[in-house]
């Protein structure tokens, strides 16, 4: 099969696209023919090497956590799919920029989201919906998403709303209309957030999720009142020294499934900034390490 690469950590400069050997699935798990793959921060963090103290790959690697795809291979023991259905999942750390991946967990593609669109949902959502759930019942309440315009932070966003919460999203003044469109109240991220969110939050926050590495989590814990009503996704060491919840994205279908039914109801339209062919992996990548990203980054296959 065809598949972005990369031999050693290191750069952009690293990844090649060329033969690979296809993947089998084990027990479990299916293989999908892919039409699309997300990029995801965790791609290029796995890639350079900063992160391979704990999340250590084998090389050549190819850099991926989630696809869209049709499937073409079932492992021992699923049932749950046929082949030829149209699933958008997660796999392993890397392995979805490529012709075939093997996904451990996944739900149907809504017929209303494009390729694209199911490509840029699965991490994003798993992880949204991790955040969400570990802040409790968000009925009336109203929640402030640090990082709202990127992947992670816009399905927070969109889920949020469908489960009742208002939001108020920071993100960068360009993004503000943007924020606007997934149903949040924009507001500009870094020094005086308190007091600008006065204005848009008379009554107070009452809940925080933290989907930015912007180091604000102690201003986030002052504005709610307490470090049980915020949780990141991003801080892990401020986490730990403020006493906040972390939420990692876990491979769980269902998970997944709940992303999906939120996009066939038209709650969840995963947002995509730019998409690039497979033999632009350089590219995707290196718009993904800019940090400014509106919504994902996708490759077609
Ligand atoms: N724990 C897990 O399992 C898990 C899973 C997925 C992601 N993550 C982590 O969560 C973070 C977000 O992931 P993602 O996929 O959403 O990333 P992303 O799409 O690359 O996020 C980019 C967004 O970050 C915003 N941003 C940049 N600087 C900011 C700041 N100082 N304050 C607030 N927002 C800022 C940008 O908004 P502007 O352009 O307006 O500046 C942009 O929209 C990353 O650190 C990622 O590694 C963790």
């Amino acid at each position: 099969m065809r598949a972005a690469r990369y031999h050693e950590y290191g750069g952009t400069d690293t990844l090649v696209v060329e033969q690979a050997p296809d993947p089998l699935p084990g027990p479990g798990e299916i293989r999908v023919r892919v039409t699309a793959a997300g990029v995801n921060p965790v791609d290029w963090k796995v890639r350079n090497g900063s992160v391979r103290d704990f999340l250590p790959v084998d090389l050549p690697a190819i850099p991926g956590r989630d696809a869209v795809g049709l499937v073409d291979r079932i492992g021992e023991g699923v049932s749950s799919v046929g082949i030829g259905d149209r699933v958008f999942g997660l796999g392993g750390v890397t392995g979805a920029t490529a012709e075939l991946a093997v996904l451990s967990a996944w739900a149907p593609a809504p017929a209303n989201w494009s390729d694209e669109e199911a490509a840029a949902a699965g991490l994003a959502s798993v992880t949204a919906l991790g955040g969400l759930r570990a802040l409790g019942q968000m009925e009336g309440l109203t929640l402030l998403i640090e990082g709202a315009a990127g992947g992670v932070g816009g399905a927070a966003v969109e889920i949020a709303r469908a489960l009742g919460a208002t939001v108020i999203g920071t993100a960068s003044e360009r993004n503000h209309a943007y924020l606007t469109s997934l149903g949040a109240l924009p507001v500009t991220y870094g020094a005086g957030l308190a007091e600008r969110l006065a204005g848009l939050a008379p009554n107070g926050v009452d809940l925080a999720l933290d989907a930015a590495a912007s180091g604000s989590l102690a201003d986030l814990v002052e504005i709610v009142g307490g470090p049980d009503r915020v949780v990141t996704v991003a801080d892990h060491v401020n986490a730990q020294r403020l006493g906040v919840r972390v939420a990692n994205a876990v491979n769980d279908s269902t998970l997944l499934a709940e992303a999906g039914a939120f996009g066939e109801q038209g709650r969840y339209v995963p947002r995509i900034e730019q998409t690039y062919p497979l033999e632009e992996i350089a590219k995707a990548h290196a718009h993904s390490e800019r940090g400014h990203v509106q919504g994902k980054i996708v490759v077609t296959i």
